[in-house]
């Protein structure tokens, strides 16, 4: 079975009624980007816009996400760590019959007393319903950028406008939801706050990309590598094209612009963490530990680069309160504005990367000060992708892209291994035996965390979700 991840494309744009103060706000989130994949971590990327926005923002060294798509986006909407409401469990499956919780209220409809994206068996899982005034993009994961089909579970087609199902076309999917993207802006009434949520696509496991992107690497030999810096440099126009579209609308000095991405890049398959370990799914930096950056003019410390702590579940709080809205009392995400706009120490000193206590091959990984403890599994998505220990342990070599591992042993699937991230970001010195208090401090406090666990639902698996029971279309309508 490929490792695909619940990929929703949801552009939100949401109006925030009760003060004309409040900036526009637009997040990105990239998908699958490798601590590699940009200009500021690889020289060699041709990435003008995004370098340049990067630089006269503030970029964050130690952003961290969950290790797959799922956790990642359910802690961006709802503020609570995914291992609090059953979503710690590796990602939806495409015929998986469940979603998000409805019980949970998540950002967009808070902003709108405010997104999308978790399951679509049944309409009330749906965009549309929890929030987001439009949506465009695909309900499934792993979509091919040209015939917008997936082939996880099933064969079928997806690409939809709101509920509706977009007619075919062979047009570049990434490039269709950055005109969409445009559209949004242009037709925004611009006193108005707008919040846009960007899923780009981008760049994602498909390696495709229009050749004018590839010429600009025509110098690059290996077919893979000079495809992925195609799709990086893909990326960067999708960016621009946006970009020119809040100035040419009067809003780009008004705009908080957020950079981030769900997780790390599926290192064999689409992209590069190097120099840091571990692929997608796993709970290494590799995975976790994403280039993001913050630029706007409401920022009074900017052009420098921000080594705090800030984590994906703190950005609905964050954005939230920076909207003047409120956000439930338990949640775990912090307000971060002080840190983003300032620089003030992060409030955050310790967070989790993900606990999923189940039976098969349970791992969890805790980050407190300058050390990360890791235990059990660090591969959360086995046995639906088992780790090639030549590329998607170590990820090293040569060349940035296609690195030859140097351990050729398979990775083990019970470790406990302590890191001191800060002296060892790339994860080589296992300090566990070094320092046995520690791994016990930290494994106490993993411990406290677990005390709010709630297990996952039992995955179910409908073939009743198979699109040929809808004219070769994935689907709602199934549980
Ligand atoms: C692991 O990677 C090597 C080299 O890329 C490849 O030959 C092999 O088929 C891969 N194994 C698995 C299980 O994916
Ligand atoms: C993993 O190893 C620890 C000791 O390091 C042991 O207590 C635990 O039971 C093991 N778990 C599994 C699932 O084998
Ligand atoms: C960002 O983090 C990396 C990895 O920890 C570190 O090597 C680098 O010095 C940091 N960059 C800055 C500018 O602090």
């Amino acid at each position: 079975m490929r490792l695909t991840c619940l990929v929703l494309v949801a552009l939100v744009c949401v109006i925030v009624v009760e003060s004309d103060k409040q900036p526009h706000i637009v997040l990105i989130l990239a998908e699958d980007l490798g601590w590699n994949a940009v200009g500021w971590h690889n020289p060699d990327l041709k990435m003008p816009i995004l370098n340049q926005l990067a630089a006269d923002g503030v970029i964050f060294n130690q952003s961290y996400v969950q290790p797959t798509c799922t956790p990642s986006r359910s802690a961006l909407f709802t503020g609570y760590y995914p291992f609090k409401i059953q979503r710690q469990h590796q990602f939806l499956l495409n015929l998986e019959a469940d979603g998000l919780s409805l019980d949970l209220k998540i950002l967009p409809e808070m902003l709108k007393d405010v997104g999308w994206n978790l399951g679509f068996c049944k309409e009330e899982y749906l965009p549309n319903q929890r929030g987001f005034d439009s949506f465009y993009g695909s309900l499934t994961s792993g979509t091919s950028f040209y015939s917008k089909q997936t082939s996880e579970l099933g064969l079928g087609y997806d690409f939809r406008d709101n509920t509706g199902v977009v007619q075919e076309s062979d047009t570049y999917l990434p490039s269709m939801l950055a005109e969409r993207a445009v559209d949004i802006v242009m037709g925004h009434y611009k006193e108005y706050p707008l919040f846009l949520e960007f899923s780009m696509a981008l760049p994602g496991k498909a390696l495709e990309v229009p050749q004018e992107y590839e010429d600009l690497y025509s110098d690059i030999e290996n077919d893979r590598t000079r495809t992925l810096y195609a799709k990086f440099s893909a990326m960067d126009n999708s960016i621009g094209r946006l970009v020119d579209a809040l100035k040419t609308r009067g809003m780009w000095d008004d705009t908080l612009f957020i950079f981030t991405s769900d997780n790390g890049a599926a290192a064999s398959i689409s992209g590069s963490n190097w120099p840091l370990r571990g692929t997608i799914g796993t709970l290494f930096e590799g995975c976790t530990r994403i280039p993001t950056f913050f630029h706007g003019s409401m920022l009074k410390k900017t052009g420098y680069v921000n080594n705090e702590l800030i984590h994906i579940v703190d950005l609905q709080k964050t954005i939230i309160e920076l909207a003047g809205a409120k956000t439930e009392s338990d949640i775990d995400g912090m307000d971060m504005w002080k840190t983003i706009s300032k620089g003030e120490p992060s409030p955050r000193t310790e967070f989790v990367y993900n606990i999923d206590d189940n039976e098969l091959s349970p791992g969890a990984a805790i980050r407190v000060g300058d050390y990360k403890l890791i235990t059990g599994n660090p591969n959360l998505v086995y046995p639906l992708r088992l780790l090639n220990s030549s590329a998607d342990w170590w990820n090293y070599g040569d060349d940035p892209i296609t690195r030859i591992p140097n351990s050729p042993l398979p990775p083990p699937a019970n470790v406990t291994y302590l890191f001191n991230i800060i002296d060892d970001p790339e994860e080589r010195n296992n300090l566990a035996e070094v320092y046995p208090n520690k791994v016990e401090e930290l494994r106490h406090r993993l411990d406290e965390y677990r005390e709010n666990l709630v297990p996952p639902v039992d995955r179910i698996i409908d073939p009743a979700g198979n699109p040929v029971n809808f004219g070769g279309v994935w689907s709602p309508g199934w549980c």
